[in-house]
């Protein structure tokens, strides 16, 4: 199966080399094939939300390279990399971001109108999507008008509508209770199974994590180990409430430059 991501000794400083520098990634290397569903784990800090940025080219690297679907995103100009973005990447964010003057089609169409595709292509797409994903029927209203569930799968939708090589999600059950974050993550899931979506998602949830197919857990920058689903979710869920438990009792590290 083809590498869709592969993060190869990766390092982001921010600020000057100086005092006020902070390594908050260090010299990480990891990779992702075509369809797996990678969750991103590690305490307040470890750096999984800066990791998750430069994998969407949001975020310059200090070293390294990041190649997604054959392409060496690190090397290219901002230009270049908004319409990467636009094509290749769907995102899922805490809040949905979902644009409160633009009705529900709008917002999903939006990654298409961005890529200029015609009308009828566009409508096409969505009416396909939006019956995957149950929000044909409320395809008119405006954000405001919707329920979390059906603000979460509009999200899903925008972010799937142009078939994006990897979806990133960033805390996406953060903002929803148990119920609905279930729903989401089995959404997740489905697509990842049926449809072969490669699936990044940062989550500190271990019940979210028992979705993915791999873990990969960051400490104090580094990737500290990784974790394979191998039984069932609720064993998968024991393990990585183990490993969470383990990382705590670490002592803090020292000073970083
Ligand atoms: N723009 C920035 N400038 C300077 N330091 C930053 C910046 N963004 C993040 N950091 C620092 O880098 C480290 C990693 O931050 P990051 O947001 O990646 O953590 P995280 O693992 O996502 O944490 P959380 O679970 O709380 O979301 C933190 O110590 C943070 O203070
Ligand atoms: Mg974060």
């Amino acid at each position: 199966m083809k590498t869709i991501l592969k993060a190869k000794n990766v390092t982001k400083t921010y600020g000057k080399k100086g005092s006020a520098a902070y390594t908050a990634i260090r010299d990480l290397s990891f990779s992702m094939k075509e369809g797996e569903f990678i969750g991103i784990m590690g305490p307040s800090g470890s750096g999984k939300t800066t990791l998750l940025n430069m994998v969407a080219t949001l975020d310059p690297l200090t070293n390294g390279e990041i190649t997604i679907d054959g392409i060496v995103v690190s090397s290219k100009t901002e230009n270049q990399l908004a319409d990467f973005r636009s094509q290749k990447l769907g995102f899922i964010f805490q809040d949905f971001n979902l644009l409160e003057n633009m009705t529900v089609f709008e917002n999903v169409a939006l990654p298409l109108s961005l890529q200029n595709k015609a009308v009828k292509t566009i409508q096409s797409r969505v009416h396909q999507v939006a019956g995957v994903l149950g929000i044909r029927d409320i395809i008119e209203k405006y954000p405001e008008e919707l329920s979390g569930g059906q603000k979460q799968r509009t999200a899903i939708v925008r972010a799937l509508i142009h078939e994006p090589a990897l979806l990133l999600a960033d805390e996406p059950t953060g903002a929803l209770d148990s119920k609905n974050a279930a729903i989401l993550l089995d959404t997740l899931a489905e697509l990842n199974r049926n449809q072969q979506v490669s699936v990044l998602m940062v989550t500190h949830d271990p019940r979210s994590a028992s979705y993915c197919s791999r873990l990969l857990f960051i400490n104090d920058g580094q990737l500290d180990r990784e974790l394979f689903q191998t039984g069932t979710r609720e064993e998968f869920h024991q393990e990585i409430l183990a490993v969470l438990g383990d990382l705590e009792r670490r002592p803090v590290a020292g000073v970083r430059i």
